[in-house]
């Protein structure tokens, strides 16, 4: 069953009409029950996240390396949620065991650096395993996984359950932070070739990301620019 107080789930349908296209707060109490039964799956939008981009969350797992909190990449470029684990981590060694972690949206990085730091408490809400400073959370289990050649444990997951305990959720989308730092180097190629070099590893790091048209057309038009000066 979804987590969530009733209110906060309200709140957000009503910041998000949209999504569910209500034109009044009676429909949107109408939506925030049939979310809170099960009825109704909420887009990811709903929790913070952005699809066809790369999504930082903080990974709740439990297993063998004990109960884990450590930020990973939650990929939502065709609407199935994917991850990709790296050899060597808890996470990995937890995931591999039970096929399930519940991915925590935080819009704070400081709290990715707790985490890492093994300083980020972990709670249980309704029985789930959530961090510090979660918005809302999306508990995911595993349907297939396999290594890639590169050692890499590339995993396809479903929503099994999922709660919302903020009206504003958001994911740190690594993207969003690129294109920023892309457009500011872009600014300072006058000043010198390093900020050119800079400028087009963010712009692949933005392509790496986030894959929305909006985003690829920018990425494109600022490699046109870069490209004509040379
Ligand atoms: C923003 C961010 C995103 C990350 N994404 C991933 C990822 O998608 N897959 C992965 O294997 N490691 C990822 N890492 C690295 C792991 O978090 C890191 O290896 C961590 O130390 C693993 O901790 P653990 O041993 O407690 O699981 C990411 C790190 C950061 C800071």
């Amino acid at each position: 069953m979804p987590v969530g107080d009733e209110t906060v789930v309200l709140a957000r349908v009503l910041s998000c009409p949209e999504l569910f296209d209500v034109g009044s707060v009676r429909e949107a109490r109408r939506v925030a029950r049939r979310l809170l039964s099960g009825e109704l799956e909420p887009p990811p939008e709903f929790l913070g996240l952005r699809s066809e981009a790369v999504n930082e969350v903080l990974a709740v797992t439990e297993g063998p390396a004990g109960r884990n909190v450590a930020p990973v990449g939650l990929r939502l470029f065709d609407g199935t949620p994917r991850v990709a684990l790296y050899r060597g981590s808890r996470t990995r060694r937890n995931f591999e065991e039970s096929g399930r972690l519940v991915a925590c949206v935080n819009p704070d990085p400081i709290d990715f650096l707790r985490a890492l730091f093994d300083e980020l408490p972990v709670r249980e809400r309704a029985g789930v395993p959530v961090a510090e400073g979660t918005r809302a959370f999306l508990v995911l289990e595993r349907v297939r996984a396999s290594e890639d050649g590169r050692g890499v444990l590339r995993a396809e997951l479903r929503v099994s359950d999922w709660g919302l305990l903020h009206p504003r959720p958001r994911a740190l989308v690594r993207g969003e932070g690129a294109m920023v730092e892309a457009l500011v180097e872009f600014t300072r190629l006058h000043l010198g070739e390093e900020h050119e070099r800079r400028c087009r590893e963010a712009l692949e790091t933005v392509r790496r990301t986030v894959r929305s048209g909006r985003y690829l057309r920018a990425v494109r038009r600022l490699e046109e620019r870069l490209g004509s000066r040379s």
